[in-house]
């Protein structure tokens, strides 16, 4: 906008709408549910039902995964904040996705919540996804 000045200069005045508060990130966690085919063979549309159910909107924006989570064999597969948990099942889902939100696992490695002795699985899955990149 423009406007005179003291001295009757046209300057460029920019106001600030001190009622407009500034956006707040947002707190809700992110659940994905794989809705692939390995995934729903599983039961994973009931997954994301129970986790419509389980969490409310302010809680948790719960949608469907857009690609498959990789570890088909293990899920159905869903992403807490990015943090992947393999086989879950609807009857308990929602009470494992809160126990990730209350003691999330690490980010980096990108496995989640998984145990120790499921790691065999996902060396297994990097060396079958090597294999078919050099094949
Ligand atoms: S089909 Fe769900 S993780 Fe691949």
């Amino acid at each position: 906008m423009l406007k005179r000045d003291c001295q009757d200069r046209e300057i460029v005045v920019q106001y600030v709408d001190m009622n407009e508060t500034t956006p707040k990130p947002d707190a809700r966690a992110t659940i994905k549910v794989c809705l692939e085919p390995s995934c729903c063979q599983r039961g994973a549309e009931n997954v994301l039902r129970a986790l419509k159910l389980g969490f409310a909107p302010e809680e948790a924006l719960v949608m469907p995964a857009s690609r498959c989570l990789s570890g088909c064999g293990m899920g159905p597969n869903i992403a807490v904040n990015d943090n992947i948990i393999r086989g879950v099942a609807p009857i308990s889902v929602v009470e494992k996705v809160r126990s990730e939100l209350d003691n999330p696992s690490c980010k980096a490695d990108g496995i989640g919540s998984r145990s120790i002795d499921d790691l065999d699985s996902v060396l297994d899955d990097i060396d079958l996804l090597d294999s078919h990149d050099k094949a």
